[in-house]
């Protein structure tokens, strides 16, 4: 069944002192999710930023695999920005930035760093497992944010469970949906056609769909009137 997780470290055990939380998923994910990053990535440098970093285990592991992008990581909950900026520590990577504190659900998001100049536009935002486990205003704040700072070539990636049509993909994320309800009226797995729709709204368009293990997927998104690849 696809994640529920929203605070990691929060399950009782004790968090290590140096703070670096480990999610089991990312075990699972990340070559995947690479995989199709990649064949957007590959080759091309610029800025990216990951919304919703969680531990930050992910940019990492992207990071690694891709040194000519710089990489922005970001969340909102305290413990995961700690476990970010530990990861980040840990890997001495020169081209993941620190983690930044963004809240997808104001309107106006940036990447702006307080101690410093963010990027100018970004070539991907990355954003994996958000936007069923938070109110819907949090899908319309990343697109919106999408819409302002991506560059003309630029891309969106959602990853998580998505509903098609109306229709949940497998029975497996209809009772994860159900689940996330019952915790959260807010939350839910959301349909492909309700962030067209707000991909619409912000200038973008669905481009590509990635099935993925556990009946996840990936959705790319592209400027309407970007250059086509
Ligand atoms: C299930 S975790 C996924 C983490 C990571 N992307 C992964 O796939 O392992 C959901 C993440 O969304 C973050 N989040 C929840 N609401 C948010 C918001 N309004 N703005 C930014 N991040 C948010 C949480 O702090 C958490 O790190």
């Amino acid at each position: 069944m696809a994640e529920f997780l929203v605070e990691f470290g929060k399950d009782g055990g004790p968090v290590a002192a140096h703070g670096r939380l480990d999610a089991a998923a990312f075990h699972r994910n990340h070559q995947p999710i690479w995989a199709v990053l990649k064949g957007f990535l590959a080759g091309r440098s610029g800025d990216v930023l990951e919304a919703g970093s969680g531990t930050g285990q992910h940019v990492v592991y992207f990071a690694r695999q891709a040194p000519d992008i710089i990489w922005w990581p970001s969340d909102l909950h305290a413990a995961h920005l700690r476990s970010i900026a530990a990861w980040r520590a840990e890997a001495g990577l020169a081209n993941i930035q620190p983690p930044q504190r963004i809240d997808l659900s104001e309107p106006a998001w940036s990447v702006a760093p307080p101690d410093g100049r963010g990027p100018d536009k970004l070539l991907a935002i990355f954003c994996a497992n958000v936007i069923h486990i938070a109110p819907w205003r949090v899908a319309e704040g990343l697109f919106a944010g999408a819409g302002r700072l991506l560059r003309p070539d630029g891309r969106l990636f959602l990853y998580g469970p998505f509903k098609r049509g109306g229709k949940h993909t497998a029975l497996s994320n209809a009772v994860f949906d159900t689940i996330l309800r019952e915790r959260d009226a807010e939350w839910a797995v959301r349909d492909i056609a309700d962030l067209e729709k707000l991909a619409e709204s912000v200038g973008l368009k669905l481009a590509g769909t990635f099935e993925m293990p556990a009946n996840n997927m990936i959705l790319m998104f592209e400027r309407k009137d970007g250059p086509q690849s």
